[in-house]
């Protein structure tokens, strides 16, 4: 019943260009998939999202933060993803639960068989078959992360000091230490379910990572439409 492939790792690890570039090979071969993103990916979870990474909303509480990541999932989910699959096609999913156990998990402190339930009621245990994690050092993500949103504005507002930050959000703005927790909970996480995560360097150039990622991805494809085939 189709395939789910999510894709995790630091802030500015490039991951929503690899999410892209393997849909955009995917389609190209033929195979029935789709790209979505969390938090968001439906009208409702665009709308969830808005409000969590609003960089004035300094008072929100780590409950709701949680819940609201977690909102946004169970909406996905019911809405896109599971049909999706039902229908045997291939769900490609920019960041999923793995970030909640990280961020809010690692990050943030909140107990982790807490945050087990809550996802457990949010996805009703859909877990991903395959998991990309784009590992780079948490310092030259936030650097390349800042870059890009330093771009963007100079873009919009050439030789202004305007400084509406699009690409910097509230959860990026958190502390260097938050961050390196967050990757130091993804990789415990990957310790504990080695089969699901296949690990790569966000370092490399952008068409040598996307070749690895597509060939461990065609690997699962293949398995999972012979496993079909052949009952
Ligand atoms: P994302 O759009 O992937 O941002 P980026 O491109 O900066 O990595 O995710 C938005 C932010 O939300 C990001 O800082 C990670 C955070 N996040 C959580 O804290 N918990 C979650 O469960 C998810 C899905 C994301």
């Amino acid at each position: 019943m189709g395939v789910f492939i999510t894709f995790e790792g630091p802030e500015g690890s490039g991951k929503s260009t690899q999410a892209r570039l393997l849909y955009e090979r995917l389609q190209a071969l033929g195979y029935p998939a789709i790209l979505t993103r969390e938090p968001g990916g439906t009208r409702i979870g665009e709308m969830i999202r808005r409000i969590l990474v609003d960089l004035r909303h300094t008072e929100m509480a780590p409950t709701t933060e949680t819940l609201l990541f977690a909102a946004a999932r169970a909406q996905l989910v019911s809405e896109l993803v599971r049909p999706y699959l039902n229908t045997g096609g291939i769900v490609l999913c920019d960041r999923y639960a793995d970030s909640t156990f990280a961020y809010q998990g690692y990050g943030l402190g909140r107990d982790l068989d807490e945050l087990q339930a809550i996802t457990a009621v949010a996805t009703g245990g859909l877990l991903p078959d395959l998991t990309f994690y784009l590992d780079l050092d948490v310092e030259a993500g936030l650097q390349r992360k800042r870059t890009a949103r330093d771009r963007a504005v100079e873009a919009a507002n050439p030789g202004s000091t305007f400084t509406t930050p699009p690409e910097w959000n509230r959860l990026d703005a958190r502390d260097l230490a938050y961050h390196q927790r967050v990757v130091a909970g993804f990789a415990e996480l990957m310790r504990s379910d080695p089969a699901r995560w296949r690990r790569f360097s966000a370092e490399q150039p952008v068409t040598t990572l996307a070749e690895q990622i597509f060939h461990e991805a065609d690997l699962v494809l293949r398995r999972a439409l012979r496993l079909e085939t052949h009952g």
